[in-house]
């Protein structure tokens, strides 16, 4: 069995080390970070994931995880490298590669001293060209190596979702091998057979700058759909009687268009779809073609966050003193994690327009401290969130907010409004006693 080592402990790195480690494989997981490192090692998730936190104490009890600060303990005790390092935006949208050139000159001065061979698999986001323009040089001037004959280099792009990354990790639809060579491709194809064994997803092998490309489209696609679907929703609601969720439910009935990513709401977040999509329009605009139709993706997500605003408005005159209900902070339900999450975009115009705001969130409370600090108020509870309010807007659809009851919210608030962002109340029961206003519905 080959050894796996991964540098970068977040979000990627961390699930990959686990269900490597889970399907028994030796796994060294690289981290920078001393707390990151000694938390790991106490088996204890950094960050919230279904199931994360299971696997996490198996494979450490085990000793089949281990996280260690240096990177050279990690290349040298390892077969195969997964690059998981971060890939932050710059100001242009563009990616900022300094981790990545980093992680490959660290990796680099390591291979010098490896014997055996080695395979360096880079996973982090990246524009087309990186792997073989960028990382590959950089480890043949550090190691002293030849890429493709004394060391071996993939692009393999990921596909997981965050609130069900190990699921999507150990069932993917589809693996994408960008190989710099044959011989590159054949070792983590290897690698994939082994860990799938039977259930082997579809695997395609490309070069590596079609590889880096499909992973830009992918989520762009996925968030463009989301917009389309929102534009819709928009339509929706100046037709009396009409619904985006009855839209949705028939055209994914297509097996062209398919049910998947068309919930209408208040648009997409997280550390994926806002970069990825940034990243592409700064990296098509660097090759001088203007790419219209992602432009236009972005701009109708950032008016999604207005227009509920516009409608909490509509409601209430001023915001002014006025308290607003948040239900859900984190950019989608299951995870901890507030990167480019709606509900900080929407908070902030409230608070713009001088409302008073109490949120309340399973999970994502001490991370939402951290970027809006005592800006606002939070709850323990939905209910305690909804006491007093004069509006309430539902902006993540955590499962524990659909056991609320319409009574919930017209006995414990000021004014029973309720803006549901994410459409996950039944309108029907939701209008008797509210003033219910859910994304996509025109109003009968
Ligand atoms: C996304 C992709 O789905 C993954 O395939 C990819 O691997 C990942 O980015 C990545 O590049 O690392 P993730 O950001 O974790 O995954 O979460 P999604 O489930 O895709 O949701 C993204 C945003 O879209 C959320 O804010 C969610 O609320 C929103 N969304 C999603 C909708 O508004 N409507 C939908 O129908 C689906």
């Amino acid at each position: 069995m080959y050894r796996v080592s991964v540098i970068g402990t977040g979000f990627v790195g961390l699930c990959t080390a686990v269900c490597f480690a889970d399907r028994g494989y030796m796994v060294l997981a690289s981290t920078k970070n001393k707390d990151k490192a000694r938390l790991v090692n106490k088996a204890i998730s950094p960050f919230y994931e279904p199931s994360l936190k299971e696997m996490l104490q198996k494979a450490v009890k085990k000793e089949y995880l281990k996280a260690v600060l240096g990177r050279e303990e990690a290349i040298l005790h390892s077969d195969v490298t997964f690059i998981t390092v971060g890939t932050p935006s710059k100001r242009d949208g563009s990616i900022d590669l300094r981790f990545i050139r980093q992680t490959a000159k660290e990796i680099g001065k390591a291979l010098r001293k490896k014997k055996g061979k080695h395979l360096v698999v880079v996973k982090s986001t990246v524009g087309p060209g990186t792997t073989e323009n960028v990382v590959k040089p950089i480890l043949e001037k550090n190691s002293g190596k030849k890429c493709g004959e004394d060391f071996l280099l993939c692009f393999n792009p990921e596909f997981l979702r965050e609130g069900s990354a190990i699921h999507d990790t150990l069932h993917p639809d589809f693996i994408v091998i960008g190989e710099y060579n044959k011989k590159s491709g054949d070792f983590l194809e290897e690698l994939y057979r082994d860990f799938y064994k039977d259930a082997l997803p579809p695997m395609v092998r490309t070069n590596p700058a079609t590889a880096e490309l499909i992973k830009y489209a992918n989520n762009s696609f996925l968030a463009t759909k989301i917009s389309f679907i929102n534009t819709i929703a928009n339509i929706c609601e100046k037709i009396p009687g009409v619904d985006v969720k009855t839209v949705a439910e028939v055209i994914g009935k297509d097996r062209r268009i398919s049910p998947y990513f068309l919930r209408a709401g208040l648009g997409w977040g997280g550390s994926c779809f806002p970069k990825d999509v940034k990243a592409l329009i700064a990296f098509s605009k660097s090759l001088g073609y203007e790419p219209a139709m992602l432009e236009t993706a972005w701009e109708v997500n950032e008016d999604q966050v207005k227009h509920a605003v516009e409608r909490v408005k509509e409601k209430l005159g001023t915001l002014k003193g006025k308290k607003i209900a948040i239900l859900g902070l984190s950019f989608k339900p299951d995870t901890d994690d507030m990167r480019e999450a709606r509900s900080v975009k929407i908070i902030k115009k409230l608070l713009k327009e001088s409302a008073t705001v109490t949120a309340y969130d399973p999970k994502a409370i001490p991370n939402a401290r951290r970027i809006l600090g005592d800006k606002i108020k939070y709850t323990t509870s939905a209910v305690k969130c909804l006491r007093d309010a004069d509006c309430c807007i539902l902006v993540t659809e955590w499962e524990e907010f659909k056991e609320l009851k319409p009574e919930d919210m017209s006995e414990n608030m000021r004014r029973p409004i309720l803006i549901d962002g994410r459409r996950i109340f039944n309108p029907k029961k939701f209008s008797v006693a509210l003033d219910y206003w859910g994304i996509g519905l025109g109003k009968p």
